[in-house]
């Protein structure tokens, strides 16, 4: 068995067996295989797809490429939960602190920003000081100790998803639904949690641009976990338009922030996500209904006590929990709308491209982000606005700005006509 007979069998759309797909996945990961016949491959899984067999036997090589945690010495049923990935996605720092503060175990592995999308890793690192790499038995303490811990893909687990996640982000091979479900599902068994909750993302800033590829997407990935012995459960959120009000890594730690010490004031889209997802996990983890779990997420945002569980949390990981603000960047500036009218649309796609070609995220493997870079949406949509109003505001330290500038400009639908509120929550699986 060799490489290049593999990507050939690939390429003329016929199936892998386990045997090849464990052998591909193996040597890969031990460095035996380069990336440029990884990526060949890659894209010919792209294009031609896979089915389930290969699919789960691919998400099951993963895992065995590296080590598997145990956590079943952390007592509960331990929660986690996944974004398929979004633009201006704070949700896993909102819903982890407040999981924890209900004393539900969180044991959270996450990934960094994959192609114009942003990761968690990458936003918990901007905090002076967090660390994201903790061994396993660190990870099980502080689970135990603080009731939340998010790592990296660090230590030996799932190597194979860091070294393919790197190289998807770079050679166009994100958007294809076996990938995208064998990477989140492997890192989710091998990190050990009983139950997942995935927030599967569907729209313009999402690698799912409609409902029904979201959908086929999230019973890809509940029908691995029912393969592997996991609960999973799946709610399908609006990825049309960005969540929340900023994008970009330390712009958006400073949301949470504010979310957790007043969640009144934030963006719905973002705090009809957010509890959504919460509730799902609380539920998951506890059994109660709907409306109990509810109840639990609104009483500790209100109380306060999501808030202190967010401060000690990025404490307990080496954080400065006190350095949750961007610096100001070289340049602000504001983009102003060219029209008067009702915005109807403010394109995810876009603001996430603009992000992006301003270091909030990685163009090639090498770039070394700019955690202060990013946007600020300041009218949203639904809102009136006039000619000259501050749309949003684009924060760079780079002097070339003007793509970045005009993608917002674009991103912004103004018309006459009275916009139709849409929900965030598509679906609940
Ligand atoms: N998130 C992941 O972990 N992997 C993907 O492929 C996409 C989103």
């Amino acid at each position: 068995m060799n490489m290049l007979e593999l990507i050939d069998k690939k390429k003329r759309n016929n199936s892998l067996t386990e045997e090849e797909i464990q052998y591909m996945i193996t040597n890969y990961t031990n460095d035996d295989i380069p990336d440029y016949q990884m990526s060949s491959m890659l894209m010919a899984i792209l294009i031609n797809g896979m089915n389930d067999n290969e699919t789960a036997w691919l998400t099951k090589a993963m895992v065995d490429s590296g080590d598997v945690i145990d956590l079943s010495s952390i007592e509960g049923f331990k929660v986690d939960k996944h974004s398929t990935g979004g633009i201006g996605d704070k949700i896993s720092l909102l819903v982890a602190p407040i999981l924890a503060s209900l004393n539900i175990p969180v044991a959270k592995m996450s990934g960094r920003g994959l192609g114009i999308t942003g990761g968690t890793v990458d936003k918990l690192e901007s905090i002076n000081g967090f660390h994201v790499e903790l061994e396993s038995e660190e990870f099980i303490k502080q689970v135990n100790e603080h009731k939340i811990a998010i790592v990296g893909q660090s230590g030996n687990l799932t190597p194979a998803d860091k070294k393919l996640y790197a190289l998807r982000d770079v050679t166009g091979t994100v958007d294809s639904i076996p990938l995208i479900a064998s990477s989140i599902m492997s890192k989710k068994i091998a990190s050990g949690a009983d139950g997942i909750v995935l927030d599967v993302k569907c729209g313009k800033g999402a690698f799912m641009k409609d409902l029904e590829h979201a959908t086929e997407l999230a019973s890809t990935m509940i029908s691995i976990g029912e393969n592997l012995g996991r609960k999973v459960a799946v709610v399908i959120t609006d990825m049309n338009q960005p969540l929340g009000h900023n994008i970009g890594n330390k712009l958006e730690v400073a949301e949470a922030h504010d979310f957790l010490s007043n969640y009144k004031e934030s963006e719905q889209g973002l705090l009809d996500v957010t509890i959504a997802i919460s509730s799902k996990m609380y539920q998951l983890a506890t059994g109660v209904n709907e409306e109990e779990a509810e109840r639990k997420v609104v009483e500790t945002l209100s109380n306060g006590a999501a808030l202190d569980k967010f401060k000690e949390f990025i404490t307990a990981q080496g954080g400065d929990s006190t350095d949750i603000i961007a610096k100001n960047t070289k340049h602000q500036i504001e983009v102003k709308a060219l029209n008067d009218g009702y915005i109807q649309l403010i394109d995810a796609e876009m603001i996430g491209k603009s992000s992006l070609l301003i270091g909030a995220g990685r163009l090639t493997k090498a770039d070394i982000l700019d955690f202060d870079a990013g946007v600020k949406i300041v009218a949203l949509t639904g809102q009136q606005v006039k000619k000259g109003d501050t749309l949003a505001i684009l924060y760079s330290n780079k002097d070339e700005v003007t793509e970045s500038v005009k993608l917002i400009e674009d991103a912004y639908t103004i018309t006459n006509a009275e916009p139709v509120k849409k929900n965030s929550i598509l679906k609940i699986m």
